[in-house]
């Protein structure tokens, strides 16, 4: 049974998760390495359940319980749960440092997750001391609010560890996907031509980056592409593109795009940096 949930990472998806999880009734830890991102994750979390409230879609209540069962940790040590959710830089390394470091304040029954949304869980799960404790959990943006969530098999995973991320993503009233270890999973590949062939119409001057949004979602889409690349990051997507790519053997349909990449080199990261593709700052 899951009780309490550690949360690393406390940007645009480690705030969201650690919000759904203390509204689902769980003790909730956030970690960061950032003290600023810190306090914003916990302002932007206050500032959600606030709208909630006024909204009279929770009571006054359920907003202070949620608050309540939230904790903030800059210190490692005190990052101890029965369930950790890994969400910080799209990068392997880092994220087995981490764990590694977890797996010395933690015992051997804590179930260890990340949020990566293309890394192979099969990999991390093999570097690490506990790989039958080891999956993925993926939340979509924003993860308040979108039901989604793939929980991933790593080939170590135990059964028992699957089924209860899937139990757990149902308490958070989730609709929990089980999937296979698979570049960029389901998700994150069916979407991958979204991104990047929209990139290529604009590299090769075929159209313009507004007039692509604009199409797309008067054509039905919620989001056009850049603007959705705004909202994910494109650090993030840019990692997420190169990460599929590398693992599918490098076709050229699934190339990153070099226009992603200066965006990325420039700091235009989209809209936790103020600027992307459009302009956040006024
Ligand atoms: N952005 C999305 O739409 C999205 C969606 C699903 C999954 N993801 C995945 O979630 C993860 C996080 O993405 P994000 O968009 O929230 O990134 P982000 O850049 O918004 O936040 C990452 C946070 O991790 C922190 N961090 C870096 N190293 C750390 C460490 N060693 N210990 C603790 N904190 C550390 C940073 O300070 C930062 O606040 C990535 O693996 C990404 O692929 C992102």
């Amino acid at each position: 049974m899951i009780h309490s949930i550690c949360i690393c990472g406390a940007g645009t998806m480690g705030s969201g998760i650690a919000q759904t999880a203390a509204a689902g009734g769980f003790k909730t830890i956030l970690f960061d390495v950032n003290a600023e991102v810190l306090q914003k994750g916990k302002a932007s979390i206050e500032k959600n359940v606030r709208a909630l409230k006024e909204k009279g879609r929770i009571t006054p209540e359920e907003e202070q319980a949620t608050l309540q069962r939230l904790h903030l940790a800059a210190d490692l040590r005190d990052c101890r749960a029965d369930l950790i959710i890994e969400a910080i830089v799209e990068k392997q390394e880092a994220k087995l440092d981490l764990f590694r470091r977890l797996a010395e304040y933690n015992d051997s029954q804590t179930i260890f997750t990340s949020n990566t949304s293309s890394l192979s869980i099969t990999a991390l799960a093999e570097q690490l001391p506990h790989p039958e404790k080891f999956a993925g959990l993926h939340f979509f943006n924003p993860a308040p609010l979108m039901k989604l969530v793939e929980v991933i098999k790593a080939r170590t995973t135990d059964d028992t560890v699957i089924r209860t991320l899937l139990d757990l993503a149902r308490q958070m009233g989730k609709t929990p996907v089980l999937c296979k270890d698979a570049p960029g999973f389901i998700v994150n590949h069916v979407a991958r031509p979204y991104y990047l062939e929209a990139l290529r119409l604009v590299e090769n001057g075929a159209a313009d980056l507004a007039d692509i949004d604009d199409i797309m979602e008067a054509s039905g889409f919620k989001m056009g592409p850049f603007r959705l690349m705004d909202l994910i990051g494109n650090d993030i997507n840019y990692a997420v593109s190169c990460s599929v790519y590398d693992a599918m053997g490098k076709p050229s349909r699934l190339r990153p795009s070099a226009i992603q990449e200066k965006k990325v080199r420039d700091g235009e990261l989209g809209r936790k940096s103020g600027k992307g593709y459009y302009n956040y700052l006024h």
